[in-house]
């Protein structure tokens, strides 16, 4: 597998396609960004730690049946991922209430949600991402019925599988985004799940083990993230 030129260079991670046209190499950066790039900052060792905690997730929610972009991790900072027709639909679970949903309906931190909720959000940076429903993504042709029931029943599949695993290591999975693609007419798993894109917090504590910490200036969020994934198992290289 050759790498070739880049593709998209989006706020945390760059695309590049390689000689096979249904393969990209995905690398992950040291960008962090947040409010939708506003903020903005380079963390060292952060594309080394979010690729190798991506493929450990992705790993085990394919062992749950769940059908994933990933082919293999590539080196401490690069992964190889089947190249989709991205869906512009971020799909996000709330266990627990924090973040935007507070904001908009009022909510305490800290209420737990249940049954959780299931939000959509347009993936348009220069909107802000704003909250849609169904209706608008069968309006707008953003997907059809049946990948937004897939992209449904797979993010609940996730959020199951997830909450067990981050729980056995005593965290909370608070809330997450996941996007999809199309490879083929089936609808797939795709870009990333790390701590840049849920919230976890401390099972007893509830700190704060996320990209929140980047986003309220809370600090050590690399360090936390590392954390996050030892509490999981794992062990990570750098080069
Ligand atoms: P953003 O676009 O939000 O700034 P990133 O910096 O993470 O995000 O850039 C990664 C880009 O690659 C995103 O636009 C994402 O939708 C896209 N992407 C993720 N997985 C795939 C895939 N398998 N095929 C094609 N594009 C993908
Ligand atoms: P929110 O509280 O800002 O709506 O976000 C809910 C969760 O989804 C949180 O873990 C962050 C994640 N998320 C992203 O990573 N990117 C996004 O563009 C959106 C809308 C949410
Ligand atoms: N992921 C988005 C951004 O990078 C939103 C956020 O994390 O606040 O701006």
């Amino acid at each position: 597998m050759e790498k070739r030129e880049e593709l998209y260079a989006g706020k945390a991670k760059s695309v590049y396609t390689t000689d096979d046209p249904d393969l990209l190499v995905m690398h992950f950066r040291n960008d962090t960004s947040a409010f939708d790039g506003k903020k903005r900052e380079q963390l060292d060792r952060k594309g080394a730690v979010n690729n190798q905690f991506n493929a450990f997730i992705m790993s085990k929610l394919r062992e749950a049946g769940i059908p994933t972009h990933m082919e293999r991790q590539l080196s401490v900072d690069e992964s190889l991922v089947k190249r989709l027709q991205m869906i512009p639909v971020e799909c996000v679970v709330r266990n627990i209430a924090a973040g935007s949903i507070c904001r908009r309906l009022g909510i305490q931190e800290g209420t737990e949600l249940s049954p959780p909720t299931y939000e959509l959000f347009l993936k348009d940076d220069a909107l802000g991402d704003p909250m849609i429903n169904e209706s608008h993504a069968l309006s707008f042709a953003w997907a059809t019925e049946a990948q937004l029931e897939r992209m449904k029943e797979l993010t609940f599949m996730a959020n199951d599988v997830l909450r067990k695993l981050f729980l056995d290591g005593g965290m909370l999975l608070v809330d997450f985004k996941l996007e999809f693609g199309v490879f083929h007419g089936e609808v797939l798993l795709a870009d990333e799940f790390s701590p840049d894109g849920c919230r976890l917090w401390d099972k007893e504590t509830r700190e704060k083990l996320d990209k929140d910490r980047f986003r309220q200036d809370l600090g050590n969020v690399v360090e936390s993230y590392e954390q996050v994934g030892r509490r999981l198992g794992m062990t990570f290289s750098y080069q």
